[in-house]
């Protein structure tokens, strides 16, 4: 989704803006601007396509200089990618410029009305409302003009708005979009997210729903929605530069899909201690966790996904029944939720515009929440009743890994943990599924380390239209993810089924050469799954299987094989998922595809 970026201080502003944008472009953008504000003058450049274009027309930014400014990626949702409809947008006075993210739901009314009194516009977006709004309201108060035309906002924003008049300082709105301010010496800095600022400072102060604040490189006042000040806290923030960068890595999918055994042990060894699991962030009295007589997971992508395989483990160990639900459906589906349901929300942003709503619609309705989030501070962080962090760091690519298997971890501490007080497990069962857990970060470096075939299988099958991953039981549940790992960055039509399903349907599909990925590491099911092998073998395809090294009779079965170590199911997914994630990464690469940032996709999808 959008990214904004503003800087204020002593040095040029323009280059701080574009390196910013730069640690944005993960989230998914089609053009790109700034706007730098110098001798009460407004420059602007505007570009579509790459954040390297603008570093091109800007001479890296020395093309504008000053000592103030704001920047913006674009990922469209009103008019074309074009560079008109690029941001920064200004006020047909030219006095000022405004950077958003988010959707103005009542623009078209505003516009109206602007176009009555006499504005004219330019774009095709709801955000030149905003621009024209304050210049209509301005009255010699830039403060004053915010603030009215930021009452009249209907929808989600985050604004970073300058003026020519008063060249040293920025305003910036928030309202359900994420906004971060950076507190510098001399300089001070916003942002959509801290990968943005990081590079500059560790001190973030989070800004809340119809909060606003005023930036100059001295000072950053912030205020409420009816204009008094307010003090916050500063919060240091632990990520250093290298967490945001590369590290020799071709792209950062491949970083962190090898930083998982890492992003995994963080998350959890803080919360197994002396044999015992520690959730001190969650504080669920055993009163209260009697009470529940239902647990609903709702997410969106793969950490629905993750839901579907905590869904196993939970109901298994916990004997509570637990339904997974899309967030973009559950919000309309009037579910049957009440002050006995618990609504885990997993999101590694935090900031997923379908999950937070399915999230308030619940709670509503009585259930408490635990959130299940990487972002520190983050909107469903600070929602949800309860939070658990997923301590995976940074995640960049578009594409989530380390991100998804963090949440899978932090399921299990929990079913493992409530399980434990509900009396559901044996003391020594507690004690077997804690060792099996951590056992995991070294089992994902075996996978790692044990299939160095996978770039030469994806030699072999990235040219197909079309892949079908197969499984059943928990096996499925990590099928759906790795087929929406191979579909959304290598483009390759991939679906997943549940291998008895074949049978009602699918099969028609599998013709010669098609490529099936049966994952066969469910011990119980592995019979059933071999049976549905020989049944898409014998109409021509070639199955790659994916199962635990003591299955000898696979090898005179599929065409190849992805070998794993044999692992608990119910705590197995994170292992089974690694070579799924890194074929789809060499599938991709073998297709010369924009890895990190897949077409039409966002990082953090922050509108419906
Ligand atoms: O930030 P969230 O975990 O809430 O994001 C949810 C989905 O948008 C996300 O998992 C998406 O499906 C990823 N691109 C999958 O790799």
């Amino acid at each position: 989704m959008c990214g904004i970026v503003g800087y204020t201080g002593t040095q040029d502003a323009a280059p701080i803006l574009l390196n910013g944008l730069k640690k944005l472009e993960y989230r998914g953008y089609d053009s790109a601007g700034i706007a730098v504000v110098n001798d009460n003058n407004i420059s602007i450049s505007k570009v579509t396509g790459r954040i390297s274009n603008l570093c091109e027309k800007t001479n890296d930014g020395q093309l504008l200089p000053g000592n103030l400014g704001i920047g913006h990626t674009r990922w469209v949702t009103h008019g074309a990618p074009t560079d008109t409809n690029a941001h920064p947008h200004t006020s047909n006075d030219g006095k000022f410029a405004v950077v958003h993210n988010g959707i103005i739901e009542n623009y078209m009314e505003l516009r109206e009305e602007l176009i009555d009194n006499g504005y004219h516009f330019e774009s095709q977006t709801d955000t030149e409302v905003v621009v024209h709004l304050i210049e209509m309201y301005y009255t010699g108060d830039f403060k004053l003009a915010v603030m009215k035309a930021s009452e009249r906002l209907q929808g989600s924003y985050a604004l970073g708005i300058v003026c020519a008049d008063e060249p040293e300082r920025i305003f910036v709105v928030r309202e359900a979009s994420p906004l971060i301010l950076g507190v510098g010496i001399g300089s001070n800095y916003f942002a959509s997210d801290v990968t943005a600022l990081v590079a500059y400072t560790k001190n973030i102060i989070y800004l809340e729903d119809g909060e606003f604040a005023e930036i100059t490189a001295d000072n950053i006042q912030i205020y409420d929605c009816a204009g008094k000040p307010i003090e916050k806290r500063t919060n240091r923030i632990t990520w250093d530069i290298q967490a945001a960068e590369r590290g020799g890595y071709e792209h950062f999918m491949l970083k962190e899909i090898m930083e998982q055994p890492r992003a995994i042990e963080a998350t959890m060894s803080p919360r197994l201690q002396n044999g015992e699991v520690h959730l001190d962030d969650l504080d669920l009295s055993d009163d209260y966790l009697k009470s529940i007589n239902k647990i609903v997971i709702t997410a969106c992508g793969s950490a629905y996904y993750a839901g579907c395989s905590g869904k196993n483990t939970i109901e298994k160990l916990c004997k509570i029944p637990v339904q997974v639900e899309l967030a973009s459906e559950l919000r309309y589906n009037e579910p049957l939720i009440d002050e006995h349901t618990l609504l885990i929300v997993l999101s590694q942003s935090g900031e997923t515009a379908d999950t937070i709503a399915a999230m308030k619609e619940c709670q509503s309705l009585g259930a408490k929440t635990l959130a299940i989030v990487n972002v520190v501070g983050s909107t469903i962080a600070k929602l949800a009743d309860y939070t658990l962090y997923t301590w995976a760091g940074p995640e960049i690519a578009v594409a989530t890994t380390k991100g998804y298997t963090t949440q899978l971890i932090v399921m299990y501490l929990f079913a493992i943990y409530a399980a434990k007080k509900l009396e559901k497990i044996s003391a020594s069962e507690y004690k077997e599924l804690i060792e099996e857990l951590k056992s995991l970060p070294k089992l994902i470096q075996q996978v790692l380390d044990m299939n160095p075939s996978i770039p030469e299988l994806a030699k072999k099958y990235h040219s197909s239209d079309s892949m079908f991953f197969i499984g059943r039981n928990t096996d499925y549940a990590v099928a759906l993810e790795a087929a929406l790992k191979m579909k959304e960055i290598s483009y390759i039509h991939a679906e997943s089924y549940a291998a008895g399903e074949l049978k009602h349907g699918t099969i028609a599909l599998i013709e010669e050469h098609c490529p099936v990925i049966a994952l066969c590491c469910n011990e119980k099911m592995t019979e059933k799954t071999m049976n549905n092998i020989v049944e898409v073998k014998a109409r021509g395809a070639e199955v790659l299987a994916v199962t635990f090294k003591e299955n000898t009779k696979m090898a005179s079965l599929a065409d190849d094989m992805i070998m794993i170590p044999k692992v608990n199911v119910l705590l197995g997914a994170p292992v089974e998922i690694v070579p799924l994630q890194l074929l789809a990464y060499y599938v991709a690469k073998e297709n010369n595809c924009d890895i990190d940032k897949p077409k039409n996709l966002a990082k953090s999808v922050t509108v419906e």
